[in-house]
């Protein structure tokens, strides 16, 4: 069975689609998963439903992240950020594969379930697979007391309020700060000194702001989009922080507006898909200011150099000169600390592919053939 929240049941108020509302609603949604959780004393994250002291925190030895979807694409963002930050081994893969490859379950593993509903049986089967071979699973979980949030050791709990359209936004922003925490606590009780600890939790605490900052510039993504919908086909391509960034970019797009959209590894383009670059098939590229920079940069140009449009979500300092003025658009996002720039460029993905969506007509918040939570395999 396929569980359809009622939208009746709650109240899009004057905005048009749930979507466009749960879009807004992030920087408060964002605060309050962040309340209470973070230590300005110690520079560490105060997750007291992980129901791990100090020293099991110490004794994890690899991570592994599990959900589905867009959870499993902020699932990756996480596992980058914990290997960042705490310098732990860790991955995320689809949950509904896991299962099936019969994993080997470690002890010191920490297991980590991401799932907005809390019912999506993949995740779940994957949960009780792992809980059954003795592992220790922690969820990130919005519905409180979900399948999920009563089946798992210990989690988070995302507070992003009740999310009705079936493309998410909010919760997997709170999902990318639930990792974010997670990841300082881990970092803190390893090698992370106390100064990139308060460097991040500033850094935490200023995102709300900085995500309204870029709600904000609505109006320039609107005419972005309204020229990506024209496109049969896109790329949404990013290095390494912002690959999982690009994959989720054209999971929203693809969902909403039916659109061809397909993420690739900006250096894996030359393996291959830049044979299908041409004048119709544009490209939105993520390139922050990082180490990346000089050759996510050179790659717009091969883009360019074949007639391909490019849309680059970047940050201001990014210097896109020798790039032809026609068919290239910029979207600046706000800077932060590099590594919580994934949650800043994937936001204007999220009005991109929902101005492209309500361009071509669609319902935003029901698009065909999908579900906002499957329960069933
Ligand atoms: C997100 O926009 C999608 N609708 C979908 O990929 C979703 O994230 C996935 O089905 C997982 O749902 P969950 O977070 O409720 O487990």
């Amino acid at each position: 069975a396929i569980v359809d929240v009622d939208p009746a049941a709650y109240d899009a108020g004057e905005h048009e689609s749930f979507m466009h509302k749960e879009i807004l609603e992030q920087p408060a949604a964002a605060e309050r998963v962040l309340r209470g959780r973070l230590d300005d004393r110690f520079a560490t994250g105060h997750l007291g439903g992980l129901n791990l002291d100090a020293r099991e925190l110490r004794a994890i030895r690899r991570v592994k992240v599990l959900g589905c979807g867009s959870a499993y694409y902020v699932g990756q963002m996480g596992a980058e950020l914990l290997e960042d930050l705490a310098r732990v081994p860790a991955d995320a893969e689809a949950a509904s594969e896991f299962r099936y490859r019969n994993p080997i379950i470690e002890p010191d593993t920490l297991y980590v379930a991401v799932s907005q509903s809390g019912e999506t049986i993949d995740t779940l089967l994957a949960v009780q697979e792992i809980r059954r071979k003795g592992g220790y699973v922690i969820g990130l979980v919005n519905v409180v007391g979900s399948a999920i949030a009563r089946e798992v050791d210990g989690g988070i709990y995302l507070h992003a309020g009740p999310e009705v359209a079936v493309a998410s936004t909010k919760a997997l922003t709170n999902m990318f700060l639930g990792f974010a925490m997670l990841a300082l606590q881990l970092g803190r009780v390893r090698d992370l000194s106390i100064a990139d600890g308060r460097r991040l939790i500033a850094g935490l605490e200023a995102l709300p702001r900085k995500i309204e900052e870029i709600l904000a510039t609505e109006e320039q993504l609107e005419a972005v989009a309204e020229r990506l919908a024209e496109a049969e086909s896109l790329f949404f391509v990013g290095r390494v922080r912002g690959f999982p960034v690009a994959r989720e970019g054209a999971q929203k797009f693809k969902e909403i507006s039916y659109r061809h959209a397909e993420a690739y590894q900006t250096s894996e383009l030359k393996h291959g898909p830049l044979a299908l670059i041409n004048p119709d098939v544009p490209t939105v590229a993520i390139v922050p200011d990082d180490e990346l920079v000089e050759r996510n940069v050179a790659a717009l140009h091969e883009i360019a150099a074949r007639g391909g449009p490019l849309v680059v979500v970047t940050h201001e300092e990014v210097s896109l000169e020798g790039l032809p003025d026609e068919g290239v658009e910029r979207i600046v996002v706000p800077r932060s600390e590099r590594e919580l720039d994934p949650i800043l460029l994937t936001v204007p993905l999220q009005l991109l592919a929902y101005h492209a969506a309500k361009r071509l007509g669609h319902d935003i918040d029901k698009p065909r053939n999908l579900a906002k939570s499957v329960t069933v395999e």
